[in-house]
């Protein structure tokens, strides 16, 4: 096994693998965090931090629920197929956010001793505030700052959060944290906005060093029995299905924003194969979490054998892995005419 096949660049940071841990709960304690960095992961993106207090109070009013691929509400444990969905109502770190970008570079100085990553994650609240964390952030010397724009449950509570869908506030947000935060400044794209590419482009010309893409959508899922919403209100909802959501944008964005510019995906990867399946889109990095949070950690080190397998198989490596897919999406219009081709797919008795 060739570990070096593994290795991936953004800007000039080296990474040791593809495999990104994403932001959640099972990434606001130590153990949590150590834990994934043992297991392999080359960064940890540590759970959101902003200083509103409904959001802090917030997470101890969050649930979840898994769904089957038949839309049954299915019990939470270990060993959930991976095909099951999972919906949730989250909330942020309920700790100082200072202190928290503290134990975040403590962390991230232990990390680097294993080649590994611990970034911090702000979701912005207002540009005073975020510029005042970005700047600790600068100065307790975290290495990499992720800034998460587009939040689902954002619009759910009083938290002044908002989801950022143009361009214009993109710019604003990039421009203010680079203009205090020297290290390695990612962007974290929501899903609700109409042009993720355009976004994308928008933060790589302010400054960013690499986009993160795209956040999961928020739902309503009505329970059959008892005709309430599951989990009583709307939900951020999650699951494979959104892969080939995720791959189009990173394939529509490495089309606009070009090939030298790091994409980071996130949403719909839940082994090794679908880490690939990213990479072909365009990303350098992949962000994993629901299926860490529902199946444990040993997703990780098992979907790095599964990562390192395909290569091996393909005799290839991730670096050279990037953005193959992409670059080979053809247009409609190029595509050869076969005349009544769709009368093979309809039901026959739709046919005269
Ligand atoms: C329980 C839970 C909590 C999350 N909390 C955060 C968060 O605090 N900040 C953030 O940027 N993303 C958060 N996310 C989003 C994940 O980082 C990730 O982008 C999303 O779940 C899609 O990836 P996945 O399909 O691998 O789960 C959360 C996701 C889950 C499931």
């Amino acid at each position: 096994m060739d570990k070096q096949n593994l290795k991936i660049k953004i800007g000039d940071l080296e990474f040791k693998n593809p495999l990104f841990c994403g932001s959640a709960e099972h990434f606001i304690e130590e153990a949590g965090i150590k834990k994934a960095v043992e297991e392999g992961a080359a960064v940890v993106v540590a759970k959101s931090t902003n200083e509103s207090e409904n959001a802090k109070t917030q997470l101890d009013k969050t649930d979840y629920a898994l769904i089957d691929s038949s839309l049954n509400n299915i019990s939470w444990g270990l060993g959930s197929d991976m095909s099951t969905g999972l919906i949730g109502r989250s909330g942020l770190v309920n700790l100082d956010s200072k202190e928290w970008l503290k134990k975040i570079s403590e962390l991230d100085n232990w990390a680097e001793k294993k080649h590994s990553y611990v970034a911090a994650s702000i979701i912005p609240r207002n540009m005073d505030s975020l510029e005042e964390l970005a700047k600790e952030a600068d100065e307790l010397g975290i290495r990499i700052l992720e800034i998460n724009i587009g939040a689902p449950h954002a619009s759910e509570m009083k938290s002044e959060i908002e989801t950022v869908t143009e361009e214009k506030k993109v710019s604003e947000i990039v421009m203010t944290v680079r203009r205090v935060f020297n290290g390695s400044l990612w962007l974290k794209l929501g899903s609700t906005s109409e042009n993720v590419s355009k976004l994308c482009l928008a933060a790589k010309s302010s400054g960013a060093d690499a986009v993160v893409m795209i956040g999961r959508m928020m739902a309503m899922f009505p329970d059959l029995d008892s005709m309430k919403p599951t989990l009583r209100t709307n939900v951020a909802y999650g699951g494979r299905w959104a892969l080939p959501i995720t791959c189009r944008w990173l394939s529509e964005s490495r089309k606009m924003v070009g090939d030298d510019f790091p994409l980071i995906g996130t949403n719909g990867a839940r082994d090794g194969y679908d880490i690939a399946r990213m990479i072909l889109s365009g990303a350098s990095g992949v962000q994993i979490t629901s299926s860490i949070f529902t199946n444990g950690f040993e997703v990780i080190s098992k979907s790095l054998s599964e990562l390192l397998e395909y290569l091996e198989t393909k005799d290839t490596s991730a670096r050279e892995l990037i953005g193959l897919t992409a670059d080979r999406v053809e247009t409609y219009d190029t595509q050869n005419t076969r005349p009544e081709i769709w009368k093979e797919f309809v039901p026959k008795d739709a046919l005269d």
